[in-house]
Order: structure tokens, then C-alpha cells, then sequence
């Protein structure tokens, strides 16, 4: 019932500015009060200092990944900050930021497992290489980074790669894949349900076969929710809306079965970028997902 938070205040890993802000929205929202309230025992240790490094040169010409060392440099920090957190027996919360943050939590999170899940919960798989990525932004890429595939610089943070085997990772609300995307799901045999199957199956089916499927494998489940996971009308403060997507009230139920689960180890909220967003929505929404995972029973 101990928790530490930790902001990563990083927007260099796409090119809309505001997202820096996400963890300040957040608090601001009353996310301590919250989970105090639920009885936990909170830590907040403010926000990572985001240091911006100059990109040489050098890796101007040899890659199209924007702001390479900046977004490399913080998740190494992230990292060792996540790493401690969990040794000292807590439960890192961490805050974004846009999703390249993915990166160094992960880096922290699973050297502590033998055989760590992810659920990756977004409109996006974040699985593009420099190679297939339209748009140079390393929030596209993270999920593949943390599977080994990537820039070096990404992928050998923490010393080790990859962070995550392809078969313990659950991606649940995708609706916009690149094309190099598509292909790596079925390369890789990811487990993905898109939009198509929440809306077949129900996201009470989804949530019961992802937590079955995980249980079975893994020792630990790490939730990245990206907040675009969500539809815009419910969360609209976010860089890269795509309609379409999960409910408001679906997101909760799936947050529930995940705490009644019992399987989550480690999570991240990211991409809330309240300058989008004229009522802070997104923050609000992110604050009541977070208590529902941490057991708010609504009773
Ligand atoms: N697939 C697109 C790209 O690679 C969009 C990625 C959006 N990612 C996110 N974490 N919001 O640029
Ligand atoms: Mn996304
Ligand atoms: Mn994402
Ligand atoms: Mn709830």
C-alpha cells in the first residue's frame, strides 16, 4: 500500500508542446488526496529534471529521430529512478509526459521480473522503428524500443535489451497502425485487441482473456495507458486523438477488473496535455482511472 509518483515532465518525444504539463494537470486534478483517501500511503517525488542535450551533428545525419539524446538522456534517468522505487518495495506511479517515457520505465521496471507483461493501453501500437516511422517522433516507437528494436541508444538504456519478449505484451484499443506497425504484430505475434474486438467482445470479455493470458506467463503486468487510449469526446487533452475510441465508462470497468485482478505491478499515465484541453478533462479522467486500478469500489 506504498506508492511514489513520479512525474516526467518530457515532450520531446513529439512535436506539440503542452504535454510537459501533463503531470502537474494531473495533481492538480487531486490525484493524492485520492488514493490517499483509498488508504494508500503516497510518496510524491515531484517531477524528473528534463535536461535538453544538443544534438550533434552526427546523429542529425545518421537518423530521423527527433531529439535523440534529449528523449535518451531522461529515460536513462527514469530508469534508475523507477529501478529504486520498486527496490525500496514500492509502487512506482509514474506521470507523462508523452509516451517516449515508456522507454525508461521500463528500463527500471523489468529487471526486477524474469518475465515481465505490459499492457499497452492506446490508439497507437508505438511500434515503428526509425525505419518505419512517419513522423521522426519517438513516442511512436517506444513499444518497439522496449522489445529490442530501435536505435542502439534506445534500446541498450538500463545496459540491457530487450526490456519485454513480444508474447507477454497486450495491446488493447488500437485503431491507427502504420503499415511497418501491422507487419511487426504479426512478426512478432503480439496480442492486439483493436477497437473491432472491444466493440465484438465487449471489454468485459477482453479484460477477463488479457488478465487470464498474462496471469499465466508473467510475474509482474506493467499498465502503460496512453490517455488517446481513450475517445477524444472523453479525453480530448491529448497530441494525437483518434475517434473512435474506448469509453470513458469502458476504461473504468477495465481499470476495476485489473485491480479485482490483483496483477498490476507497476503503471504509467501519459500523453495528458492540458493546453488542449479547456477544462482539464483529461486530468480529471486520468485521476478517476487511477483510483478505480488502485480499488475504488465506488461504495
Ligand atoms: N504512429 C504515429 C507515429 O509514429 C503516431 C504515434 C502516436 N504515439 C503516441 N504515443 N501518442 O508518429
Ligand atoms: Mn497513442
Ligand atoms: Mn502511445
Ligand atoms: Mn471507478
Amino acid at each position: 500500500k506504498e506508492v511514489t509518483i513520479i512525474g516526467v515532465p518530457m515532450d520531446f518525444g513529439q512535436t506539440r508542446r503542452g504535454v510537459d504539463m501533463g503531470p502537474s494537470a494531473i495533481r492538480y486534478a487531486g490525484l493524492t488526496d485520492r488514493l490517499e483517501g483509498l488508504g494508500y500511503s503516497i510518496d510524491d517525488e515531484g517531477d524528473l529534471n528534463i535536461k535538453i542535450v544538443n544534438e550533434s551533428k552526427e546523429t542529425e545525419i545518421t537518423t530521423n529521430l527527433k531529439n535523440l539524446k534529449t528523449v535518451a538522456e531522461a529515460n536513462d534517468k527514469l530508469g534508475q529512478k523507477v529501478d529504486q522505487v520498486i527496490s525500496s518495495n514500492r509502487f512506482p506511479l509514474v506521470l507523462g509526459g508523452d509516451h517516449s517515457i515508456a522507454i525508461g520505465t521500463l528500463a527500471g521496471v523489468s529487471k526486477h521480473y524474469e518475465n515481465l507483461g505490459v499492457i499497452w493501453y492506446d490508439a497507437h501500437g508505438d511500434l515503428n522503428t526509425g525505419e518505419t516511422s512517419p513522423s521522426g517522433n519517438i513516442h511512436g516507437m517506444s513499444l518497439a524500443v522496449s522489445l529490442g528494436l530501435g536505435h542502439p541508444a534506445l534500446t541498450n538504456i538500463g545496459g540491457y535489451s530487450p526490456k519485454v519478449k513480444p508474447e507477454n505484451v497486450v495491446i488493447i484499443g488500437a485503431r491507427d497502425l502504420d503499415p511497418g506497425e501491422k507487419q511487426l504484430i504479426k512478426e512478432q505475434g503480439i496480442k492486439v485487441y483493436t477497437m473491432h474486438e472491444i466493440d465484438r467482445l465487449g471489454m468485459t470479455t477482453v479484460m477477463s482473456e488479457t488478465i487470464n493470458y498474462l496471469k499465466e506467463r508473467t510475474d509482474g503486468v506493467h499498465l502503460s495507458l496512453d490517455l488517446d487510449g481513450l475517445d477524444p469526446n472523453d479525453a480530448p487533452g491529448v497530441g494525437t486523438p483518434v475517434a473512435g475510441g474506448i469509453s470513458y465508462r469502458e476504461s473504468h470497468l477495465a481499470m476495476e477488473m485489473l485491480s479485482e485482478a490483483n496483477i498490476i505491478t507497476s503503471a504509467e499515465f501519459v500523453e495528458t496535455n492540458p493546453v488542449l484541453d479547456k477544462y482539464n478533462k483529461t486530468a480529471i479522467a486520468a485521476v478517476a482511472l487511477i483510483s478505480s486500478l488502485f480499488g475504488d469500489t465506488l461504495l
